[in-house]
């Protein structure tokens, strides 16, 4: 996940002006491998039938020669090769405008730690494992990884319209927390999602979360919470259509009218919203 508030304005010690540093590989532990092997295995088993097909394609890009935390020398060879994608270790959060800058220029910033084992169901700051299992598998999709890269651009540009907290409810509703109509049901894609045991059971199952048509401008009126599971998820027809409305729509009008509306509360469905499932 990347949230919207930071800490630090300047790079941290060590770190490069990009705020970058090295995954130095070698310095997580046994321990911190096997973390990383358990929930690799527990997602695994548990997606299929419940993540996107396009999801499920790219998990074999995760695959490597040595068990544990992907060493990310050899992972970008692999992400390279399918769709230029590369990723890059960071402190942690970084600045909006940093992370736009990589996400338009194809890399993907990855936190540098791994989750203790009293986290493994729950954290707040995005871990390896949510960024490299739960991003790179879509990342590996084309279409997807030219909608990333379009976001990153968007991004810079919200920037200047001071919209950034808009556009980050088109992030989080659809690269963490995406859900997609296939022809043989509804899957799951986004990070967060898919990233967590018990979410991923929670966003096609439960009753509760209201389930709704993808609609770019409800979706930037939407609220979100970062410290439960979404109330509500947005289900996009395809990635093609994600992709082409997003690129083809001019972001600056809708802005403008959105600084005119209220927000939207989570959990809300509106006369015109479509339920799905
Ligand atoms: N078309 C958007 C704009 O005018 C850019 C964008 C593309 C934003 C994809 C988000 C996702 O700002
Ligand atoms: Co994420």
């Amino acid at each position: 996940m990347q949230n919207i508030s930071h800490v630090h304005q300047t790079p941290p010690a060590g770190a490069n002006s990009d705020w970058t540093v090295p995954q130095n590989w070698d310095r997580f532990s046994a321990d911190e491998h096997a973390i990383w092997d358990r929930l690799f295995a527990r997602q695994s088993a548990m997606l299929p039938g419940r993540a996107a097909d396009a999801f499920l394609r790219g998990i074999d890009v995760l695959k490597l020669s040595r068990p544990g935390i992907p060493e990310y020398c050899e992972l970008n060879a692999r992400l390279m090769a399918a769709t230029g994608w590369q990723i890059v270790a960071v402190p942690g959060l970084v600045p909006d405008a940093v992370f736009f800058e990589h996400l338009a220029n194809r890399r993907f910033p990855a936190g540098n730690f791994i989750r203790t084992p009293e986290q493994l169901d729950y954290l707040q700051e995005p871990d390896v494992f949510h960024d490299v299992f739960g991003h790179v598998p879509m990342l590996s999709d084309p279409v997807f990884a030219d909608y990333m890269v379009a976001y990153g651009k968007g991004g810079l540009r919200s920037l200047g319209f001071g919209a950034l907290d808009h556009l980050a409810r088109l992030y989080w509703y659809t690269v963490e927390f995406g859900l997609i109509q296939q022809a043989d049901g509804l899957r799951i894609y986004g990070a967060g999602i898919v990233s967590s045991f018990a979410e991923s059971i929670f966003a096609l199952e439960d009753p509760s979360p209201k389930r709704l048509a993808f609609d770019l401008f409800r979706v930037m009126r939407t609220q979100y919470r970062i410290d439960d599971f979404q109330q509500n998820y947005f289900v996009i027809a395809s990635i093609d259509e994600l992709l082409k409305v997003t690129v083809e729509t001019d972001f600056a009008p809708l802005y403008a009218r959105l600084d005119m509306l209220p927000d939207i509360a989570i959990g809300t469905v509106l006369e015109d919203d479509v339920l799905i499932g």
